[in-house]
């Protein structure tokens, strides 16, 4: 089937609808989404979303440009996070006036919550900065965003996968779904094509990320010859609920909530002197890797309390009503009452899809653009979390962002036609997944995302040796070669999740390959990507931007500098 769009947009989160609501007034609009949009991951962000709005004590959009530069271990691009922190303050208003129901100061002004590494005057103390809705704000921003989208006549396809994204040739044409219901391909023509697929934290054991994160839209780019900038760098949130990962926010530390080791002792006194718990996640997950590490885990095991029970039992239903009803179901406990066991969770790809502060995909070291084609969100690398992204700056990134693609994209299709799509464009692809379908080589996907998932924990996780990762760039080879034995049993064509589930590992596969060789040749610690074999930043050697290119001889590093403009790189301390 054709069809013909002005934008196509792949993914119904935040990011995707943001842009989407921006580009519908100006042309005819479609969402791609392999789910429900309100299924989307945006919907688990939690605690809150990082704008300088100072509605409890003076705050600046400058200071939170700062925070957010000195978070990222000065490896953020400074003209982007100075319009993050400008047009942060803008995007939650819209927000409001769109219907998002935030909670209330008393005088009935959007209320704010502290963050990790959020300070004011350039780091003197903690500020109130991320405005909230309870423990459900990514929930709500989904929600009013699709309103939004719905309200603008934007056309949905869910359950639609993007299989190929048509970028032949420096320019974007359009892209071939995959419709889950039937099995049968689309090709969608369109003149401006935005990729909002989130990120690919799935490809480690212990995760905050939805099933759904297993990287598509930069692995169908990486495919394509375009880099992926910063894979090494990858975050993990300290407070995963224990074994599970599931995410316990943030928040509940804002809302002073301590950690706890085995000893009873509020560890993090000795890593943070000044925001104690609230310093950085890349400085809070090292804490508790190393107090596991040095056997002051709870009962000796890989995991720290969490204590909210001081908070008082009304604090924590009205303040943190998901969280007390997560760890009821999942771990049968009251946050109210008992402490929470919590170990770091892969949480938060900060590379992805290099983009120009329009969203505009480059293609190489030396920004050149592909017109037509943009990403935004988690997908993509802007850069405005440079080596770790602070608290509450994703929801405020996918917002302003996927604004400014949606309009970039806007004014692009006014001028522009239709382009040709490469006869037969859906051969490719055609013949992919026919070859998925027939394959009898015995391998089982299951057992190869297992392994995978293993391997990236183990070898490219909080704390990292260059053996370790040396090791893992083979094993991901490895575990790529039986990849392309892989037998599946369902042959079918409605429905068909296990074709799903491989093309996602495949996609997850390339990534990760690509994450353990830029990981293994940065010979530094920077924010989260921290080595015991090189425990310093190096900004002679070290003070640039990875992009890692797929070619027929694996994976080529490339890399490109850092755009600083106020803030000269300092030691780090918090
Ligand atoms: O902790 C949290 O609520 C997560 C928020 C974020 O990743 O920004």
């Amino acid at each position: 089937m054709y069809h013909n769009y002005d934008a196509v947009v792949i993914g119904g989160g935040g990011a995707g609808l943001m842009a989407a609501a921006q580009i519908s007034p100006a042309g005819s609009t479609a969402v791609l989404s392999k789910l429900h949009p309100m299924r989307s991951h945006t919907g688990a962000a939690q605690g809150g979303m990082g704008a300088a709005l100072g509605n409890h004590e003076e705050d600046l959009w400058e200071w939170h440009m700062f925070d957010t530069v000195k978070g990222g271990d000065y490896l953020v691009d400074q003209n982007a996070a100075e319009i993050l922190a400008q047009e942060a303050i803008e995007a939650v208003y819209d927000l409001e006036h769109w219907g998002l129901p935030f909670d209330r100061t008393p005088d009935g002004k959007i209320a704010q919550r502290p963050f990790g590494g959020h300070t004011r005057s350039y780091g003197e103390g903690l500020v109130r900065r991320a405005c909230y809705t309870a423990d459900r704000t990514g929930h709500m921003i989904l929600q009013t965003l699709y309103q939004r989208a719905i309200r603008n006549r934007v056309d949905f396809f869910d359950e639609f996968q993007v299989v190929d994204i048509c970028a032949e040739g420096g320019t974007c044409q359009g892209v071939i779904a995959y419709e889950v219901a039937t099995g049968e391909l689309h090709t969608f023509r369109a003149k401006a094509v935005l990729v909002a697929t989130g990120g690919f934290g799935r490809m480690f054991k212990i995760t905050s990320n939805a099933y759904s994160f297993t990287g598509d839209g930069p692995a169908m780019l990486y495919r394509k010859g375009i880099p992926l900038e910063d894979l090494e760098f990858f975050q993990f949130h300290p407070t995963g609920i224990y074994k599970m990962g599931i995410l316990i926010t943030e928040a509940v530390r804002g809302e002073g909530g301590t950690l706890l080791n085995g000893e009873g002792e509020r560890f993090m006194e000795r890593y943070s002197p000044n925001l104690l718990d609230l310093a950085p996640r890349d400085v809070v997950s090292r804490a508790i890797h190393k107090e596991v590490l040095e056997g002051r885990g709870v009962e000796g095991k890989e995991y720290v309390h969490l204590d909210a029970s001081h908070l008082g039992r009304e604090a924590v239903e009205k303040k943190l009503p998901d969280i007390q009803d997560f760890c009821k179901t999942y771990i049968g406990i009251d946050p109210a009452v008992d402490p929470m066991p919590v170990q770091p969770t892969a949480h938060y790809a900060m590379g992805g899809i290099p983009t120009d502060v329009d969203g505009q995909v480059l293609q190489d070291e030396k920004n050149t653009a592909i017109p037509g084609l943009y990403a935004a969100g988690e997908c993509a690398c802007v850069s405005v979390h440079g080596a770790n992204r602070l608290g509450s700056n994703s929801l405020v990134e996918l917002v302003v962002f996927g604004r400014r693609a949606g309009r970039h994209m806007a004014k692009h299709m006014e001028g522009t036609d239709f382009l040709e799509l490469k006869p037969e464009p859906q051969e490719r692809i055609r013949e992919e997944l026919d070859r998925l379908l027939a394959s009898e080589g015995g391998e089982n996907v299951a057992d190869i995302r297992r392994d995978l998932r293993e391997v990236m924990m183990g070898k490219v996780g909080v704390l990292r040796l260059q053996d370790a990762m040396e090791e893992a760039v083979r094993d991901v080879r490895e575990l790529k070669q039986r990849y392309k034995r892989v037998s599946l049993h369902d042959k079918g064509k409605r429905f068909n999740m296990e074709l799903l589930v491989a093309l996602e590992l495949g996609y997850l596969l390339d990534i990760a390959e690509a994450t353990a060789v830029a990981a293994a040749a940065r010979k530094e610690s920077r924010g989260a990507h921290s080595r015991e074999d090189y425990p310093e930043r190096d900004d002679e050697n070290w003070l640039k931007h990875s992009l890692a290119f797929q070619t027929d001889d694996g994976v080529e590093l490339r890399y490109k500098p850092v755009n600083i403009t106020f803030f000269d790189p300092k030691p780090r301390t918090y």
